[in-house]
């Protein structure tokens, strides 16, 4: 079986890169996962999902910057996203927000570049009444982004951040989150992490995941439980109704063409759900963390390319 680890390793060798980008296999899943090469496509495949009644958070795929040039196109992809949502107007607006990574806005370059630029996109979702919600990335980066956000939120109530449960540290994290009122959205974790910081153990995970998600459904503004696992669903929908908490405080976020049956069923018994939306041309360290969730995805594909 192949694992979620052996399929990140040999997915960032260069030949293998090669091979999933070009191989016309791979097509089909990379359009179940990304919702178009530019935004005008992104935002009609956005506007069919807000049109049904799912919420909808607009991602530039890309990750990190290594110039200033980079880190500004990106800013401004950013601000053209949120300028393209005033326009299509979604009522509320915040129901298409944007998801921004603090690698594209420049954190390699130092923290504060990246601040400056991520406040200036915080400035133009202001102006248009619209949230930011800043994704988090490798364990690397968790302490900058977590200092950045504690610097941020008292000027900004429009953004919030993203705790990994696969983080041991992350039950801290939630802890310092709710005392600073801050919008969170819970995730398991996407990357490869080392025993010294994440559990491996996916019951562990899982454990953190329900234990976190209940926390910050009951204690934090607006918490975004961002799973596709069914078992937790029923059993945080089960504790909403044990503790009569008001479904309209909390949304359900899913990926662009993950458990689409799932995000129906969840919407027709009334809770929100967001659908995070990617879009762009960097789309390959986003597509193979995806098929690392699932390497039944990459088994099927790879046996049909060798059956020839
Ligand atoms: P788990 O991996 O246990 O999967 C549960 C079930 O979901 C599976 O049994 C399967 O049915 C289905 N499933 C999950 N992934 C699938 C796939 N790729 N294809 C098909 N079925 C699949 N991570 C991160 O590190 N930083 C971030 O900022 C974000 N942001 C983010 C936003 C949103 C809206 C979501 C939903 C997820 C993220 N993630 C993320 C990714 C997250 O960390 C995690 O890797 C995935 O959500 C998969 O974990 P699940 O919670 O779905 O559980």
């Amino acid at each position: 079986m192949l694992s979620r680890t052996l399929i990140l390793k040999t997915s960032a060798l260069k030949p293998v890169q090669k091979l999933i980008r070009k191989s016309f296999l791979f097509r089909p899943l990379v359009k179940r996962f990304i919702a178009g090469d530019t935004l005008e496509e992104a935002m009609g495949n956005a506007q069919a999902l807000l049109d049904k009644g799912f919420n909808v958070s607009l991602d530039n795929l890309g990750e990190n910057t290594s110039t200033e040039t980079e880190a500004l196109t990106a800013k401004s992809t950013y601000i053209r996203m949120l300028d393209t949502i005033g326009l299509q107007k979604p009522e509320p607006i915040e129901r298409c927000n944007i998801s921004i990574k603090l690698t594209q806005c420049g954190l390699d370059l130092g923290t504060d570049y990246a601040e400056r630029n991520y406040r200036d996109v915080l400035v133009a979702a202001q102006q248009h009444k619209n949230f930011v919600r800043v994704d988090m990335e490798a364990s690397e980066y968790t302490a900058r982004t977590l200092e950045i956000m504690e610097r941020v939120l008292p000027d900004f109530t429009n953004t919030g951040t993203v705790l990994q449960s696969y983080l041991i540290r992350t039950d801290d994290d939630v802890q310092r989150m709710i005392d600073l009122k801050a919008r969170v959205r819970l995730v398991k974790g996407a990357y490869l992490e080392p025993a010294t910081v994440a559990y491996q153990d996916k019951k562990e995970v899982d454990a953190a995941y329900v234990r976190q998600s209940k926390r910050l459904i009951a204690e934090a503004p607006y918490a975004a439980i961002a799973t596709h696992d069914e078992k937790i669903i029923n059993e945080l929908n089960a504790f909403v109704a044990e503790k009569k908490i008001d479904r309209a405080g909390f949304e359900y976020q899913m990926l662009f063409g993950i458990r689409r049956d799932l995000q129906e069923r969840l919407r027709s018994e009334g809770y929100n759900v967001r659908v995070y939306v990617p879009f762009g041309d960097s789309w390959y360290p986003y597509f193979t963390r995806r098929l690392a969730e699932r390497p039944a995805n990459t088994f099927f594909i790879l046996k049909s390319m060798f059956k020839g």
